[in-house]
């Protein structure tokens, strides 16, 4: 018995993330200034793993940095609430910052970081994310750099995970649903607010 036996989907195999990761790296090399020192920061867990392909990818001269937040809850009413578990190290004032996230799918992970970094007086704010998920979108988020646009399915690996397990599937996949009900115990995953990554 594989990890990837719980996989009924292979939605993005890894040498099209590979690839995509490459163009995301040379796009955000050429949009700053060589001297302006962006700060990546990291979005915990989830993307762990995008974070460190992609800043092998960026040619100009940065900084990484780390926070993770955590949504309240698993259900309807958690929406819109989010917990800061770790804060940054760096103080951002005057910095060009780029948030790195693996998912963004009701916005309310990155709402909440834009409104809580932009008091922080950073010279720039954008967010980078691979995977875009509009269809359960509630916050009106920017999003500067989108690897892949992807519809409303459950989705894990590379870094997201069900029931914090399968993060190291080395592509984006889908769970098969026996896997939902033995991790999560009931089929409101697919497309309830058991939400993965
Ligand atoms: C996931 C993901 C994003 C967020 C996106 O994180 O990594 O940060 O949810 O969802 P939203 O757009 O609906 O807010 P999660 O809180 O599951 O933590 P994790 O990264 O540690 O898995």
């Amino acid at each position: 018995m594989s990890m990837h036996d719980d996989v009924s989907q292979i939605l993005i195999d890894s040498p099209s993330l590979q690839a995509r990761i490459r163009q995301l790296g040379a796009q955000i090399s050429a949009d700053y200034p060589p001297d302006s020192r962006p700060l990546l920061v990291c979005i915990l867990k989830g993307a762990y793993m995008f974070l460190s392909d992609l800043t092998k990818e960026v040619t100009i001269p940065h900084k990484v940095d780390f926070m993770a937040t955590s949504a309240y809850g698993g259900g309807l009413d958690s929406r819109g609430v989010v917990r800061l578990v770790l804060d940054l190290e760096t103080n951002i004032r005057g910095r060009h910052v780029l948030l790195v996230e693996d998912i963004v799918d009701h916005g309310a992970t990155i709402n909440y970081l834009l409104r809580l970094l932009s008091t922080r007086n950073p010279a720039s704010l954008r967010v980078c994310t691979l995977l875009n998920k509009p269809a359960r979108r509630e916050f009106d988020v920017p999003l500067d750099y989108i690897g892949f646009e992807i519809p409303d399915h459950f989705v894990i690996g590379y870094g997201l995970d069900i029931d914090e397990m399968y993060r190291n599937l080395p592509y984006i996949g889908v769970p098969t649903s026996e896997l939902i009900e033995r991790l999560i115990g009931h089929q409101g995953g697919i497309d309830g607010d058991d939400k993965p990554g």
